[in-house]
């Protein structure tokens, strides 16, 4: 392992975008298919993998939510949250934002109840356990309507203490913000924060991008690539300091390319990037290797790396004393570990 990959790999790291339901790997969804007497169309995990042909955003959302059908208890959901918080051990990530997604639950009979118990269990034990800390975001799916999205609001309310801010995900291809207005204002209203995917390469990328500042007034962006596209939008994002969290192994998959170059000028314009893992279990790779692949594509210097963790712990929606003890622990490696 090179210098640089060792600097990544010990640093001390925040996780901004992260699908729970993406860290579902093949060996524990055949543990939980087998618990639940489920039965998968594949044999082997090698089967399992080999079938996970997707080349854009709606042939790998498919396989993602055929993947959530064998999470039905709230030890399943405990189980998959304590798996993806081992990684986050093994990885030195000790803050994780997760986001689930109640909807996809919700309409195979699986309660919110159900769900979220079994998350926070795992949450609860992984700060106790080896002090990786975390907060849920509940994220909306914007390829159902609007309807469904405030009966998902009105159904977290009793939970509200658990959530710190609600997301938008799935198929954006006709479901552009703007179709959430009412439902994203609820929910600000509940005290939530904002955030939504603008995926990379969509239809009007631009537009929607613009739609979130203008229409919803997000606190953050989920993908956001595109605005590379239009010089007036990067002055806005960088001008309100937005914290875009880009994922570039999922862009490898659902796009042609990782869009690392993307990060770099990002970096140069003075945008607050951060990198991601997405969906860890289908774009194989959790923060170690995204990091290591962004600075080896883009030819990060260490100084690159470092601003893209510490716009992680400071565009976290951690109180400012957590996110001050975490950048200063991150400071603190960064000045006394060398990469060459
Ligand atoms: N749901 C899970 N992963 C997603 C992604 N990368 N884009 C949109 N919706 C998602
Ligand atoms: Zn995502």
């Amino acid at each position: 392992m090179s210098k640089m990959d060792q600097y990544i790999s010990q640093m001390p790291k925040a996780e901004l975008h992260v699908h729970i339901e993406g860290t579902l790997e093949p060996e524990l969804k055949f543990q939980l298919a087998e618990r639940n007497n489920i039965k998968l169309p594949y044999h082997t995990v090698e089967e399992m993998r080999a079938a996970y042909g997707f080349d854009d955003l709606p042939s790998f959302l498919k396989v993602y939510y055929e993947g959530m059908s064998v999470l039905l208890t709230q030890t399943d959901f405990y189980d998959l949250t304590l798996a993806y918080f081992k990684k986050c051990v093994e990885q030195n990530v000790i803050y994780a934002e997760l986001f689930f997604d109640p909807q996809a639950h919700m309409v195979r009979g699986v309660s919110f109840d159900t769900v979220i118990q079994g998350i926070r269990r795992a949450q609860l034990e992984a700060e106790e356990r080896w002090d990786v800390k975390s907060q849920l975001i509940m994220c909306f799916l914007r390829d159902m309507d609007a309807a469904s999205a405030q009966d998902a609001l009105e159904a977290s309310i009793p939970y509200k203490d658990w959530i710190v801010g609600v997301g938008l995900d799935s198929d954006e291809a006709g479901n552009p913000p703007i179709k959430f207005k009412e439902v994203f204002r609820n929910a600000r209203n509940e005290g939530y924060k904002l955030t939504m995917h603008c995926d990379v390469d969509q239809m009007s990328s631009v537009d929607h991008i613009w739609q979130t500042l203008n229409e919803i007034g997000v606190d953050r962006i989920d993908h956001g690539v595109n605005s590379l596209e239009d010089e007036a939008l990067c002055r806005e994002l960088v001008k309100r300091k937005m914290v875009l969290t880009v994922c570039p192994i999922s862009n490898g998959y659902v796009t042609q390319s990782r869009k690392t170059a993307e990060v770099k000028k990002m970096l140069e314009k003075g945008m607050r990037v951060t990198i991601n893992s997405d969906d860890p279990a289908y774009f194989p790779g959790y923060m170690n290797e995204n990091l290591i692949a962004t600075q080896r594509d883009a030819g990060l210097t260490k100084q690159d790396v470092t601003t893209l963790v510490k716009n992680a712990f400071s565009g976290s929606w951690l109180s400012d004393t957590e996110k001050q003890i975490m950048l200063s622990q991150l400071h603190t490696y960064s000045e006394t570990t060398q990469v060459s």
